[in-house]
């Protein structure tokens, strides 16, 4: 059993997600993130946030291949995103990142993956890849302000074109975990 880690720098607070924070996280889901993450024009719901919650909290007590990150301002602690990582058979690992609607354009997303791939380093992860459509060029900035460097183009299985960033797991800057 992996207990949930809290992971710190100067922008952001990783740690457990809460259940309290259902509806928090319901309501920074727009359209954005629905169509980035493929599930538009369905959105999510309090259902469907606590199932994801619940899995998540599942793979981090049977030490599963998704390591989910809430992800808080410090200081006030408030709920301004999420990461995770997905650990493959070969000790890669593939990262997806989102900030509430609202709360964009403030480095959320980039101090979030600055500490995800120092996470993904201590466990022992070699190489990482973020999947990111083409013209998302905000979640592009983030992928290279994280190190990431484009690898190679592809379609997805709904016809988006995206590209494969990769980058090694070492090196992931300065971050403390507790
Ligand atoms: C992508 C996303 C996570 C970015 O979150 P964020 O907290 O705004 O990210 P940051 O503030 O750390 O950085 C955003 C960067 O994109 C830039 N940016 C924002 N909109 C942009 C646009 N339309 N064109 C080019 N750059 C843009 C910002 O200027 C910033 O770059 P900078 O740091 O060099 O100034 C957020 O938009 C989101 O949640 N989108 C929906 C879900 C998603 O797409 N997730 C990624 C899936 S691969």
């Amino acid at each position: 059993m992996t207990a949930v880690p809290e992971l710190r720098n100067h922008g952001i607070i990783l740690n457990a997600h809460n259940d309290s924070e259902i509806t928090a996280h319901v309501a920074g889901e727009d359209e954005e993130t629905a169509r980035r993450f493929g599930w538009w024009p369905a959105c999510s719901t309090e259902e469907t946030v606590r199932a994801a919650y619940a899995n998540w909290a599942r793979n981090w007590q049977e030490d599963g291949r998704v390591r989910a990150f809430a992800a808080r301002i410090p200081g006030s602690g408030a709920l301004v995103g999420g990461c995770e990582l997905r650990i493959g058979p070969d000790g890669t690992g593939e990262v997806s990142y989102w900030t509430h609607a609202g709360k964009r354009g403030r480095g959320h997303a980039r101090n979030a993956l600055a500490l995800l791939v120092r996470y993904a380093a201590s466990i022992g992860t070699t190489r990482l890849e973020a999947h990111v459509a083409l013209d998302n060029h905000a979640s592009r900035r983030v992928a290279e302000a994280a190190g990431f460097t484009q690898a190679s183009i592809f379609t997805d299985d709904d016809g988006t074109e995206m590209i494969r960033y990769t980058r090694d797991a070492s090196g992931g800057g300065a971050a403390s975990i507790t």
